[in-house]
């Protein structure tokens, strides 16, 4: 008999403090920085992003995340025997935002660890934990994305500081008879580092470089659209599927144009596209299971659905996961 992964339960946590585009642009116009509701809306779909109050880190969003993930999937933290969080915004330079996550779910003893990819990082972390799974090194896994982008937003630079968001999102990964995933890809390509980066890090207790986003915002477009199309189509044929087998996209929410000449690309009506990123901003890592959560709790993701869940971030990096839910 295969064996497979399969999602057994999602959960999402956006922290309260809710910043419409009118809230920043008042905001940012007490720094002498001009931007409008109009512009966000034309440009990106963002409508309004939340932001974490001092003091509170990517494990705090993981953690609640988590718990109600574990609720939807009725199964106790302590059955849980591998975590992966996917973040770029870590609560410290090391131990992993997951190590600290294990601890604030009351367990011990799995392993724990933080995937790196960026806006990539929740296909990422899926992929890692199903080929676990697949292999018999783990049976129930918890995979996150969860981020505090706005620690690393320059209010100064209108450019980015309007595109994102902090939240996090959760599946309960489990062993399973039937898929469950049915397929996933995979990719980097590090020459394009300088398009969207934090080009800062920390040495001789000193911030060294630049510790805020930096983006080309139209290089990024631009290279998003041709390897989403791309990532998507490898996927399927990986499956032995086509895109007319597709119910979701749940692509990463970073622009409304981006996330629909995907799904144009796919052939895919725009009502099979989920779309949070009005609400939530670009939340990174965090994006495609708080959409994935918010499709399920809104009941348009039904047990048994075909979800394409695609990804593209810094790096650059970008991918896909084809599943049954
Ligand atoms: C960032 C993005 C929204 C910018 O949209 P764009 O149509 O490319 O806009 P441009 O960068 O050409 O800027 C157009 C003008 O708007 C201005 N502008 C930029 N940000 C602004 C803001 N927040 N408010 C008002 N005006 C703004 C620019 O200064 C420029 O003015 P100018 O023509 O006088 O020079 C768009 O490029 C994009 O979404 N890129 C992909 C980003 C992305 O998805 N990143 C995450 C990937 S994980």
């Amino acid at each position: 008999m295969s064996r497979y992964s399969r999602i057994a339960g999602t959960g999402s946590y956006l922290p309260p403090r809710r910043v419409t585009n009118q809230d920043l642009a008042a905001e940012l116009a007490t720094r002498g920085i001009e931007t409008s509701d109009d512009w966000i809306v034309e440009r990106t779909g963002i409508r309004a992003r939340h932001f974490v109050d001092a003091g509170v880190n990517v494990s705090d969003l993981a953690a609640e995340a988590c718990r109600r993930a574990l609720e939807a999937a009725g199964r106790e933290a302590a059955s849980v025997d591998l975590i992966i969080v996917a973040t770029s915004t870590p609560d410290m330079v090391f131990p992993s935002s997951a190590a600290i996550l294990q601890h604030k779910l009351g367990i011990a003893g799995c392993p724990a660890f933080d995937v790196q990819a960026v806006c990539s990082g929740f296909v990422y972390a899926l992929t890692v934990a199903d080929a676990m799974i697949r292999t018999g090194s783990a049976s129930r896994a918890l995979v996150v994305g969860a981020e505090v982008f706005s620690r690393i937003l320059d209010f100064d630079d209108r450019t980015t500081c309007v595109l994102f968001g902090d939240g996090a999102g959760a599946v309960v990964l489990e062993a399973s008879d039937e898929p469950g995933i049915l397929a996933t890809d995979l990719h980097a390509d590090g020459k394009h580092v300088g398009i969207l980066c934090v080009p800062g890090t920390v040495a001789g207790g000193k911030v060294l470089g630049d510790p805020f986003v930096k983006m080309d915002g139209q290089a990024v477009f631009k290279l998003a659209v041709g390897v989403l199309e791309d990532s998507a189509r490898a996927t399927l044929a990986k499956a032995g599927r086509t895109d007319a087998d597709i119910d979701w996209l749940i692509p990463h929410q970073a622009n409304i144009r981006i996330m629909q000449g995907t799904a144009r690309k796919l052939k895919l009506p725009l009502d099979k596209l989920v779309v949070t990123v009005d609400q939530h901003g670009n939340t990174s890592a965090a994006s495609i299971p708080l959409a994935l959560d918010a499709a399920v709790r809104e009941g348009k993701v039904r047990r048994g659905d075909t979800v394409m869940l695609e990804g593209v971030g810094g790096g650059f990096t970008w991918g896909a996961v084809l599943l049954d839910f």
